[in-house]
């Protein structure tokens, strides 16, 4: 049973999509910790609701970034934590702590990386973007996380085809549907130990694989 962190910004809809399969038991996994920099959003009232651990970290709170670094550190050390996915989570987290946790933070990303990815471009602008560029093919991509924004080895991505009466808005939803589908995907094959590293490139292997 792999020990999960989920950290989360706004609504939770992924976070919530990942705690739905394993509580049906699709995932041999538990989340144990919610970590946000807002502790008004939506994802934070689930996990109190779920009476799962969360810690809030921002700058107000932890002006001092080793004070951060360290808090995060020692919570997911003592925790025991194995996995953490960031379930729409709009802060960068500190270079020390990628490092300690290399290949063992997943993000999901709107849009079909490495385009539409980098500074700026997260949520909404991500669909504003697409929308703007014309491209008929957006979706959603599940990737390690490394010290560069939007960057680490990407892991599974899905695909939708941009319609040409889409809105920023309408083509969000439909990624969004999506998101649910892929980043449990990931979560699980990650928890069952399908995802192996070849040359620096993830593979999920296959059911009868091991
Ligand atoms: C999701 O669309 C996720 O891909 C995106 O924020 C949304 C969060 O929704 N993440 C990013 O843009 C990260 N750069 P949720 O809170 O309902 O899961």
């Amino acid at each position: 049973m792999k020990k999960i962190a989920v950290f989360v910004s706004g609504g939770g809809s992924n976070f919530m999509a990942i705690h739905h399969q394993i509580k049906q038991g699709k995932i041999p996994g538990e989340i144990v910790l919610v970590i946000s920099n807002n502790p008004n959003c939506g994802a934070i009232q689930f996990a109190e609701e779920n009476s799962i651990p969360v810690l809030i970290i921002n700058e107000t709170r932890y002006p001092n970034p080793h004070t951060l670094n360290e808090l995060l550190t020692d919570t997911c050390l003592k925790a025991e934590i194995n996995l953490i996915c960031l379930a729409g989570y709009m802060k960068m987290l500190p270079p020390a702590f990628v490092k300690q946790y290399e290949n063992k933070i997943l993000n999901i990303h709107p849009g079909l990386l490495p385009e539409f990815g980098g500074k700026g471009f997260f949520g909404m602008r991500v669909h504003e973007a697409v929308i703007n560029s014309g491209k008929r093919e957006s979706g959603a991509t599940v990737h390690f996380v490394d010290e560069i924004y939007d960057h680490g080895p990407i892991i599974l991505q899905k695909k939708v085809e941009v319609l040409e009466t889409d809105t920023a808005e309408s083509l969000a939803a439909r990624i969004l549907k999506l998101e649910h589908e892929l980043f449990p995907e990931v979560v699980k094959a990650f928890c069952e130990n399908k995802i192996i590293m070849e040359n620096n490139t993830p593979k999920i292997l296959a059911y009868n694989e091991n």
